[in-house]
């Protein structure tokens, strides 16, 4: 990462600004500067500069791609193409060299009344520099509607990125996405200033890149009959048509129905291309040697005897005892190779069951004959001989993590994702790797997302605390990762990574997380544009509600609209809110205890997500009494993993201790525990009491005889809430949590009569 030298910019920009008004870090217009993300310096200037069809364009001519790109985007917004031409004219558009930008990606950009200048080293700046442009630009532009002529407000920009690996990656194996679709998720990236699209190819469910020597790969690979993903994704289309199967991906092939699709080896060339065109790479996976079933269905010989079918966990790997395993992976990463320019090769090499490699006569004997101790060892010997290959042909490869586990070669790139093995980036990185930050809480976008997620991913740090400054260097950015089992529409994926993909964005390439405010503002404004290109995105939260609601004489439901242009709609007979449902009044006033059904609509009808606000008819509780109270909760310690809470009462007490707050204990080290919270909570008025449980894995609250918050189960950082009614003064307090490895993450904050949610007090808890 770099370091940005601040003041140096701030002194440098201002003896830039010769009409301009005073530099600031971000501009509060954030209608007129909706920039995401937002630029390392930009200084608000006086007045604007017209673009007209008389307007010319000047490019330097190593940008003349770029001047063309320009021009693609103003022909939407003029309907006219601007003249490009070499004789500078007063009202120009110049796009300029400068040989003295050192950092790569790095852009100026000037705005005057007279002059829109882009200044850069490369191209990739000039092209982020025009999509800043085009993010200033009116709306309409993306729709194509024409104007007479463009308005662009008077600005000087210096920007440059703080990670080289802005990424995303999607999985088209688990559900397939045409090449129109893949084109809009690179012109996303694009306008958010994204850099790497990692495509994983191949897995279990499909292979989907035609490879010339293996045709089976994709003649049978490719296609399959429906499997338990598809039915399960079936099943939730009855509720949400984002659900629905693509039929453009479904044919009938002797009789039968089959489902997925490839790309040809043109089909991707032109994706590439398209690509680099906006300075995106595209790094191929093509995963192994695990995640291989499609391949092996057609090529049986790949595995170490010729059995498919699905372990505990994972599928049957391809054989490392085997040469024939080698020729076959050398010749589809050689055609591979051909298709995809990439400096960066992805083998995949996560989730294989070794237990066959262990049986294998011809393991043994490989094992043998290289000195090999283990079966993990063995793994990396697959994956380092493989590295050699890719090294003999110029590329570099990437693995993820559980690569490192049999020893790897220092010069291969490890991607990050296993939340629940903290230590391996900080491995790798001490091993000399470059390592890519991906971990599934918060860059897995097929989780699906809340209230919460944006903010985590705003906030993500990707250099772990356990690195120095020097090691830090060695995390060359991040990237967000789209598994798509349960994303089988371009509908759903929009759903999935937007409007995250934005923070991200902003993250990656500023690294200034403290303008999360500003971030937010503007991001309102980026839905507008988010709307005029159709993407699906993920209507914002409805605020501050929560799972169950309690009351005592009437219940009272006002929500606060996120944006101007949504309409909040409700039903109480149990069916799901839709464009028809009536309007919610401010407030709904509930007498008798029902489920309250409320999702925001847009103005075409698309709905948000759908909140369930159970209430329930209450008696205010009464108080117990207890013997002289001691303070704290005493808690039961279970060193042993549990699918539910309830299960820990059967277990057997590891140890106990008594605490005042309710969070993951720093002593606690298992990977997988339970821990119960027993005492009581002494309140200090009657009121309505609200309760905010966020764990990973489950937990569940209880206030007095009844479950307060539900939050069982494993599941990933999730917040429930429920309420309670009280009476000031003591009552029973019950907080039952499991661990089930990776997340440690438990909080617990509470709120009186609708007041801003806050730490419950230490003193409050008894025993
Ligand atoms: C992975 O999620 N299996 C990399």
């Amino acid at each position: 990462m770099m370091a940005f030298a601040k003041k140096y910019y701030v002194i440098k920009l201002a003896l830039l600004l010769t009409c301009a008004a005073t530099a600031n870090t971000y501009a509060q217009d954030t209608a007129k500067f909706p920039l995401i993300p937002y630029p390392s310096q930009l200084a608000e200037g006086k007045g604007s500069f017209v673009i007209t069809p008389k307007t010319t364009i000047v490019a330097a001519s190593e940008f003349s791609a770029e001047a063309a790109e320009l021009n693609n985007l103003l022909l939407k917004g003029l309907g006219k193409r601007l003249v490009v031409t070499k004789a500078a004219k007063p009202h120009v558009i110049k796009l300029v060299y400068d040989a003295s930008i050192s950092a790569p990606e790095a852009y100026k950009l000037n705005i005057s009344t007279q002059q829109l200048t882009i200044t850069a080293k490369d191209a990739a700046g000039v092209f982020h520099a025009i999509e800043t442009v085009r993010q200033l630009l009116p709306v309409s532009v993306e729709k194509g509607i024409a104007n007479s002529t463009l308005t662009l407000p008077a600005v000087i920009i210096e920007d440059q990125p703080a990670y080289a690996w802005r990424g995303m990656h999607l999985d088209v194996s688990r559900h397939f996405f045409s090449i129109s679709y893949l084109k809009k998720f690179i012109d996303r990236m694009a306008l958010y200033k994204m850099n790497k699209l990692h495509l994983h190819l191949t897995d279990d469910q499909g292979w989907r890149i035609e490879i010339k020597k293996y045709p089976k790969l994709t003649e049978e690979g490719a296609w399959r009959t429906f499997n338990n993903q598809d039915s399960a994704c079936m099943k939730k289309a009855k509720d949400n048509p984002d659900f629905i199967i693509d039929k453009e991906h479904i044919i009938k092939r002797n009789g039968k129905t089959l489902y997925g699709g490839f790309y040809t080896q043109q089909e991707m060339k032109g994706i590439v291309a398209y690509a680099a065109a906006r300075h995106i790479d595209i790094i191929p996976e093509i995963d192994m040697p695990g995640h291989m079933m499609a391949a092996i269905n057609s090529y049986p010989f790949l595995t170490c005897n010729g059995e498919n079918s699905w372990g505990k966990l994972f599928t049957k790997p391809i054989c490392p005892g085997l040469e024939t395993t080698y020729e076959f992976a050398q010749n589809v990463y050689s055609e591979i190779m051909d298709i995809f320019p990439s400096k960066y090769i992805h083998i995949g090499g996560d989730e294989v069951d070794r237990t066959d490699w262990g049986k294998s006569a011809d393991c043994k004997a490989l094992m043998a004959r290289e000195g090999i101790k283990d079966l993990a060892g063995l793994h990396s010997y697959f994956i380092n001989r493989m590295e050699k290959f890719f090294n003999s042909k110029g590329r570099k490869l990437i693995g993820w993590d559980e690569i490192i586990e049999g020893g790897i070669s220092p010069t291969a790139i490890v991607m990050y994702w296993r939340g629940w093995v903290p230590d391996a980036p900080v491995k790798a990185v001490k091993n000399g790797n470059t390592v890519i930050m991906t971990p599934g809480e918060p860059l897995y976008f097929d989780y699906q997302p809340d209230q919460y997620s944006i903010d985590r991913v705003y906030h993500f740090n990707p250099v772990p605390k356990a690195l120095n400054t020097e090691e830090a260097k060695s995390i060359i950015g991040a990237q967000a990762n789209i598994w798509t089992e349960m994303i089988p529409s371009e509908k759903r994926a929009d759903y999935m990574y937007m409007p995250r993909m934005t923070a991200l964005a902003e993250n990656l390439w500023t690294n200034q997380p403290a303008q999360y405010d500003s971030y937010q503002k503007r991001l309102i404004q980026q839905y507008k544009r988010m709307e005029a290109l159709q993407i699906n995105y993920r209507l914002p939260d409805l605020p501050n509600l929560l799972n169950e609601y309690v009351f005592v004489d009437e219940g009272r439901l006002s929500i606060t609209n996120p944006l101007p242009s949504l309409t909040i709609r409700y039903t109480t007979d149990g069916s799901l809110p839709d464009a028809k449902s009536s309007e919610l009044p401010s407030p709904l006033v509930i007498s008798k205890s029902e489920l309250v059904r409320v999702a925001a609509f847009t103005a075409a009808g698309t709905r948000g997500d759908v909140y369930n606000l159970n209430y329930t008819k209450q008696n205010m509780l009464g108080t117990v009494k207890i013997a002289p109270p001691k303070p704290g909760l005493v808690c039961n310690y279970y060193k042993a993993a549990f699918k539910q809470v309830a299960l820990m009462k059967d277990a057997k007490v590891d140890s106990t201790f008594t605490t005042n707050a309710i969070a993951v204990p720093e002593t606690v080290k298992a990977p997988s525990f339970g821990i119960t919270y027993k005492g009581y909570i002494d309140v200090p008025a009657d009121g309505i009491y609200s309760f905010y449980l966020t764990c990973d894995d489950g937990g569940v609250l209880k206030i007095g005889p009844s479950i307060t918050v539900n939050n069982d189960g494993n599941h990933s950082a999730q917040e429930r809430s429920g309420q309670v009614a009280l009476k000031a003064g003591v009552h029973p307090f019950n907080l039952d949590f499991i661990e089930g490895g990776g997340g440690y993450k438990l909080k617990l904050k509470y709120s009186l009569n609708g007041s801003i949610p806050a730490e419950i007090p230490a003193e409050w808890f008894k025993n």
